[in-house]
């Protein structure tokens, strides 16, 4: 089987495979072709895919020659003209909000797999490009927040006086949060955590993080370990409680998501205009509409005083470890569809198989994305 690695449009850096990823797919008997300097934006030449096993090759010889497409992005315009039936395409397609590409992909006949809609089980752990790449924006996200905070993240004492640790305080808990705690702590930072899931306040206490509760959240165990909408009475004492801890603090950082839907809004403008003047707050969730009421999404603000980053893309700004974690997820799926041969066998009886694709045989096959593309609730 041939698999093709495409190169991502200019302000994405990262590549869906390093040339180490290709090494283990040539060790799977597949034969492999990327499209020329799809690697260079993430330190990778051409030659160092070469010397991994693969060949080089133009975009249209790339789709026209693999069986099945790798690439971190949906497809560009001229890639879904390029794919011809029956081709097989991994990507983060993003396919609750982008619904008109599934469409397309079905009509083409495009077996299409979105890696972001893997299911959460442990089996898929290995897979989950989503747990990667929040790791990478938990980590920047904390970075960039120290880079632009006028002042220290640690406690300092020194013989000019003694300097206080910043406070941090981080929404949500999920797998960027975590690791924002962690990066935090690491720093030196004195950190407060909300999320509205109870199981999570054992993580955030054993890496130094002090979780605030909120009595009454919703939590649902059949929303496979993600959270789910909260009452309006909830969500109005989570405000206050947010704003009363928020204008103590110097960073907000805001990873709260609910997957399929916008982000929940949990940083109000008061909040933000009563918050101290050279604050920081960074919104990872700035693309799905952001936690913040003032996040402008890949746009850096200063509201009265607080800079405000919104930025969802934050795992681009560190492509060779994001595009090592991805490329070793995506090996990790695909020995899901490979045979020792390395001929491709997809294995509808597999259930994280089924359950991340999204196109295949001209129908819309996960039963999710479905009912959002018909306009339907779920
Ligand atoms: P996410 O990106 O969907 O959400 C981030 C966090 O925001 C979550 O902790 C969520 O509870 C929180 N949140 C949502 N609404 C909120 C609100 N109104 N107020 C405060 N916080 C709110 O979550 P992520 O990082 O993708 O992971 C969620 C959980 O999924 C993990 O902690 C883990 O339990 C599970 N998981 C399982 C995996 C597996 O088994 N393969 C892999 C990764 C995660």
């Amino acid at each position: 089987m041939i698999l093709g690695i495409l190169k991502e449009t200019k302000d994405e850096r990262r590549v869906a495979m390093l040339p180490e990823s290709v090494a283990a797919l040539i060790k799977m008997n597949v034969s492999v072709i990327v499209e020329n300097d799809a690697g260079l934006s993430a330190f990778a030449s051409n030659a160092d895919y070469e010397s991994a096993g693969a060949k080089m090759d133009t975009k249209e010889n790339v789709i026209q020659k693999s069986e099945v497409l790798v690439k971190i992005n949906p497809p560009t315009d001229a890639e879904k003209e390029l794919m011809t039936e029956g081709k097989v395409f991994l990507a983060v397609l993003n396919p609750y909000f982008n619904t008109d590409l599934v469409k397309d992909l079905a009509a083409k006949n495009i077996t299409s797999f979105s890696l972001d809609v893997i299911p959460r089980t442990s089996r898929a752990q290995a897979m989950d490009i989503l747990s990667s790449m929040a790791t990478v924006a938990g980590y920047k996200a904390v970075l960039t927040a120290a880079n632009t905070l006028p002042k220290f993240f640690p406690m300092f004492m020194t013989a000019a006086g003694t300097i206080t640790p910043a406070k941090v305080l981080i929404l949500g808990a999920g797998v960027a949060g975590l690791q924002a705690i962690a990066t935090s702590r690491k720093l030196g930072a004195v950190v407060e955590v909300f999320d509205v899931r109870a199981a999570v306040k054992e993580e955030v206490t054993g890496i130094g993080g002090k979780f605030i509760e909120v009595e009454g959240a919703s939590d649902d165990k059949a929303a496979g370990g993600y959270a789910v909408e909260q009452s309006e009475e909830f969500k109005q004492k989570q405000a206050q409680a947010i704003h009363d801890h928020a204008v103590k603090s110097d960073v907000v950082i805001c990873t709260a998501q609910i997957p399929g839907k916008k982000a929940p809004l949990l940083l109000r403008k008061a909040t933000v205009e009563a918050m101290k003047s050279g604050s920081v707050i960074i919104d990872i969730a700035a693309s799905t509409g952001g936690n913040c009421e003032v996040t402008k999404n890949n746009e850096t603000i200063v509201h009265n005083g607080v800079t405000v980053i919104g930025n969802s893309f934050l795992a681009v700004d560190m492509p060779s470890d994001a595009s090592k974690m991805f490329g070793k997820n995506v090996i990790n799926f695909l020995k899901l569809i490979i045979t020792k041969e390395g001929n491709l066998n997809l294995n509808w009886e597999d259930d994280i198989v089924k359950g991340t694709a999204v196109t295949h045989n001209k129908e819309i096959v996960h039963e999710r994305v479905r009912s959002v593309v018909a306009g339907s609730k779920y």
